[in-house]
């Protein structure tokens, strides 16, 4: 099957196709919910963490009795945290044990060119001799064995996370294991004495599928590097029937009569959520926003369900002083069905608590003016029956550049899609405008680096890059469909 024969299989906005696991479904709610471990420095300088994280196969413990080998970073799945600082610059060597090559990116930082993934720079596998047949094509260029990644963290505490981004497999890469959180933490959140420590769960959810033998399943079309990584069918985005929250099937977590913030982070390949709590405290709202992908929000926003598109990050604060205790409450997807309509369950333990009221200011960053944009740029993101999916009717390439927007400029980009697109923008946040000519949604609050288009749906968004100068990504984070190239390059100047 070409391009075409994929093509027919689409409905229009159909979120992707469903894998069956191919072992029985564990039942919800017997796991534990895990929290990724921390990553300790391997050194301080003035200024500087030096991390090493090793990617390799490793044997996870996932479905109960039963060994799922994975691809991780330094073993676990999710990966450690690296829990960072505003300003402070972190090194992370990171060593490459896995049967192929990878790449890093840190999605969310505010990071130089040679650092940031681009999905050519390779870093080749310890034990691979070979090298003719590969190329760097972006400022970090090739590397053998290991190689340093360079945060500056010039950017506001947020939640960010890393992943790989190699040409053409990332869904693969992810739906292996390779994704883990990135915290970076400020002043200005220190200061308001939000849920912290053990009260602050990062809460990654994907949705996987499971080979007979407890692997993880994924429909991959070839298995040599620089091919489109998924089968033609499932060229709208790989669906599995088991979700995960911090790599564990509808785990269950205890949680005390008392705030709770969740750091919600939507790392599937392809799937949306909706995401509510069953049962809504009393008089609803039960999600209460405080943050999006790139910080604090102006003030808090009470929400009964989020809407979370890949690459989306949520942080909620949920008060548990308004459960009796004894409650169990579900967090449900309510665009799931079977299987896919559970994610996870808090247990309330007691004594009843109280809470003190959030701050009703968060963060404080100016707003981008669009009145003074210096470009407008319209990016189509669509089906092509001739070469799949596409931007502006390209599909990717290496080196092909979409657009040169000059640093310390704030331009307005339109966000043109055909069916549901999450829409990531490498290096510096951006603020959304308006969608169909009318008031931004109840979920594009606050400093954005990933936008769910809806179908035919026109948004627009004003960006303004700050400093470094080079070759950067605007892609959908549906990632098959990055990997079935709907992406583009641009360079900052
Ligand atoms: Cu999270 Cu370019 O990716
Ligand atoms: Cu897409």
């Amino acid at each position: 099957t070409g391009w075409i024969g994929g093509a027919h299989l689409l409905g229009p906005g159909l979120p992707g196709l469903l894998l069956p696991s191919r072992l029985p479904l564990p039942r919800p709610y017997q796991v534990p919910l895990p929290i990724p471990p921390v990553l300790d420095p391997v050194r301080h300088e003035a200024g500087t963490d030096f991390y090493e994280i090793t990617q390799r196969v490793a044997e996870l413990d996932i479905i109960p009795g039963v060994r799922t080998p994975a691809w991780t970073y330094g073993g676990s799945f999710p990966g450690p945290t690296i829990v960072a600082r505003s300003g402070r610059r972190a090194v992370v060597r990171h060593r490459n044990e896995l049967p192929e090559p990878t790449v890093v990116h840190l999605h969310g930082g505010h990071t130089p060119a040679d650092s940031d993934g681009y999905p050519m720079d390779l870093l080749l596998p310890t034990g691979d001799a070979g090298g003719a047949s590969h190329a760097g094509h972006g400022a970090g260029g090739l590397a053998r064995g290991s190689r340093e990644y360079t945060y500056p963290h010039e950017q506001r505490g947020a939640t960010l996370w890393y992943h790989d981004h190699r040409h053409g497999v990332t869904g693969y890469a992810v739906w292996q294991g390779l994704a883990g959180f990135h915290l970076v933490h400020d002043e200005e959140e220190d200061a308001l004495g939000l849920p912290a420590d053990d009260h602050d769960i990062p809460l990654m959810i994907v949705d996987r599928s499971f080979g007979a033998d407890g692997s993880f399943l994924y429909p991959r079309a070839d298995a040599r590097p620089h091919s489109h990584g998924v089968a033609a069918p499932y060229m709208n985005g790989v669906l599995g029937d088991v979700i995960l929250v911090n790599g564990a099937p509808w785990p269950v977590m205890p949680v005390e009569a008392t705030r709770y913030r969740f750091r919600l982070l939507n790392a599937s390949n392809a799937r949306r959520y909706r995401l509510e709590l069953d049962p809504q405290p009393p008089g609803g709202g039960g999600l209460v926003q405080i943050g999006s992908d790139g910080g604090l929000l102006p003030g808090p926003i009470a929400h009964d369900a989020l809407d979370v598109s890949p690459a989306e990050r949520f942080d909620v604060v949920v008060d548990f002083s308004r459960y009796r205790p004894g409650t169990r409450i579900r967090l449900v997807n309510r665009l799931g069905s079977g299987s896919t309509a559970d994610v996870m369950c808090f247990d309330v333990t007691g004594p009843a608590g109280e809470s003190r009221p959030l701050p009703e200011r968060l963060a404080q960053g100016p707003a981008l003016d669009p009145g003074r944009a210096v470009a407008t740029r319209t990016f189509h993101f669509q089906l092509r029956p001739d070469h799949g999916w596409s931007i502006n009717g390209r599909p990717y390439e290496p080196g092909q550049v979409l657009a040169r927007p000059r640093l310390g400029t704030t331009e307005v980009w339109r966000l043109i899609s055909d069916f549901h697109h999450p829409v990531h923008i490498h290096l510096d946040p951006f603020q959304v405008l308006s969608r169909d000519n009318r008031a931004p949604g109840r979920f594009d609050a606050g400093w954005k680096d990933t936008i769910d288009l809806h179908p035919s749906q026109a948004a627009e968004i004003a960006v303004r890059f700050t400093d470094h100068p080079g070759t950067y990504m605007i892609h959908c984070h549906n990632l098959e469909h990055e990997d079935m190239a709907m992406m583009a390059d641009f360079i900052t100047e």
